[in-house]
């Protein structure tokens, strides 16, 4: 059967950070109940001119720039911090990587499992035809209240995929396991731009979720937890991937330590929660940062509140390491400026009317800018120079 998967994958993040001992020492919590009890260290801050769609077309740019644009014909864009209540954010996007008129483009919502709603999307398009590829965009803005218990588990990030027959990455295998229950744990309302979130009732339909995609998972006829060499979770903070993985050994009876995912941790404890993007932030660390991956198996739970669950599988191609990225998203993290506490609650509290005029300053160093509002629309535009046109492969 012919295989059909990630054939490449990138992340890309904003300019500005908060290192959670700086929220520490502001909220008088010690700093290890960030570090250790949640398993976060900084968070990802948009600067006034990013947001969803300059960090999605960051993403994208160098799956263009490694592959070109032939035959991608649709750009799945899934967020749950959308710009607008009609417009695709991912139309935005099309225009900045000037990308082939010939193209569908549409935006997916269900909390932070979107993604992996487009993933699946794009499997189907390509198995209808595989001479096509799908560009595939998670990217999300993670903003709680201002001293609220969800604040130091804000973040943003990106994750662009190209999906394909033949990947190069990573094959997904064709059984899932899902689950859907209407639960009030995670949402916000249209006229909020921040979540409304239960914690406490949040973690345990997590929980509820992963267990139950996964017994959907087996009755499918997927295979046992012992046939699985590594996990990869949803971590809106990395320490309940933690608690997820050992939740599924008790379930299953299967001892499945902690090494078996330890990996996926080292972006997401730096980027913060990125919702739709945090599952594959994980995926992109652990093939960067796991060398005895080829030929193996990873398990992928992905979770949305609200809420959806999914667990899936996929067998990781030979070549995978020549494909990392892992140097260009170590500069990214590195180069982010960090926030004074002033400066970040400035930048949560700042106003963002659509009924007037407004520019942005110029502060990111990325390649595409939010410009601000004219006419009532969004502008963006490429910082310096245009993208290069996509080259081929
Ligand atoms: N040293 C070490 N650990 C410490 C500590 C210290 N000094 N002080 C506390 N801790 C530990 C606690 O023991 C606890 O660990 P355990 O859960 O293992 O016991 C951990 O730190 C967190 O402490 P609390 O439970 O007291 O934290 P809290 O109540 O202030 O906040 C939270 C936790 C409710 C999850 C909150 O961060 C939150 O609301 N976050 C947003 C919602 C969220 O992320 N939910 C996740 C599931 S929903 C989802 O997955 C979708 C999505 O992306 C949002």
């Amino acid at each position: 059967m012919m295989s059909i998967g990630i054939h490449d994958l990138s992340l890309a993040t904003t300019h500005r950070v908060l290192d959670l001992d700086t929220l520490a020492e502001a909220n008088g919590v010690d700093p290890a109940k960030y570090h250790i009890g949640l398993g976060q260290d900084r968070m990802s801050i948009p600067a006034a001119d990013e947001d969803i769609v300059t960090m999605g077309a960051q993403a994208a740019l160098p799956l263009l720039e490694r592959h070109g644009a032939e035959g991608i014909r649709t750009i799945l864009f899934a967020t749950e911090s959308g710009v607008d209540q009609s417009k695709s954010a991912g139309l935005f996007l099309h225009e900045l990587l000037e990308l082939p008129r010939t193209m569908r483009v549409v935006e997916f919502k269900q909390a932070c499992y979107s993604a992996t709603a487009a993933l699946q999307s794009a499997l189907g398009i390509v198995a209808r035809n595989p001479r096509e590829r799908v560009l595939v965009i998670a990217s999300d803005v993670a903003r709680y209240e201002l001293d609220s218990s969800g604040e130091p588990t804000q973040g943003a990030g990106a994750a662009a995929m190209l999906v394909s027959a033949d990947p190069a990455l990573l094959a997904i295998e064709p059984i899932s396991g899902v689950v859907s229950r209407d639960v009030d744990d995670f949402w916000r309302p249209n006229d909020s731009t921040t979540a409304v979130v239960d914690g406490r009732l949040s973690v345990t339909a997590y929980m509820d979720a992963m267990t139950s995609a996964w017994d959907d998972f087996a009755a499918a006829g997927g295979v046992g937890a012992e046939e699985i060499d590594r996990f990869c979770f949803h971590q809106p903070f990395t320490k309940l991937a933690r608690k997820a993985l050992a939740r599924l050994s008790q379930h299953t009876g299967v001892e499945l330590p902690d090494t078996l995912q330890e990996a996926s941790f080292a972006y997401n404890r730096e980027l913060g929660n990125s919702y739709t993007a945090s599952l594959y932030a994980g995926l992109a660390a652990l093939l960067d940062h796991d060398d005895d991956l080829a030929g193996r198996r990873i398990g992928l739970f992905s979770y949305g509140s609200g809420a959806v669950g999914e667990f899936f599988t996929g067998i990781v191609q030979p070549g995978y390491r020549q494909l990392r990225r892992a140097e260009s998203i170590r500069d990214q993290l590195a180069g982010r400026v960090p926030l004074t506490l002033e400066e970040y609650r400035a930048l949560h509290s700042a106003a963002h009317p659509s009924d007037v005029d407004w520019e942005t300053p110029r502060v990111t160093e990325g390649p595409f800018r939010f410009a601000g509002i004219r006419d009532r629309a969004r502008r963006y535009e490429a910082t310096q120079t245009a993208p290069a046109g996509p080259t081929q492969e």
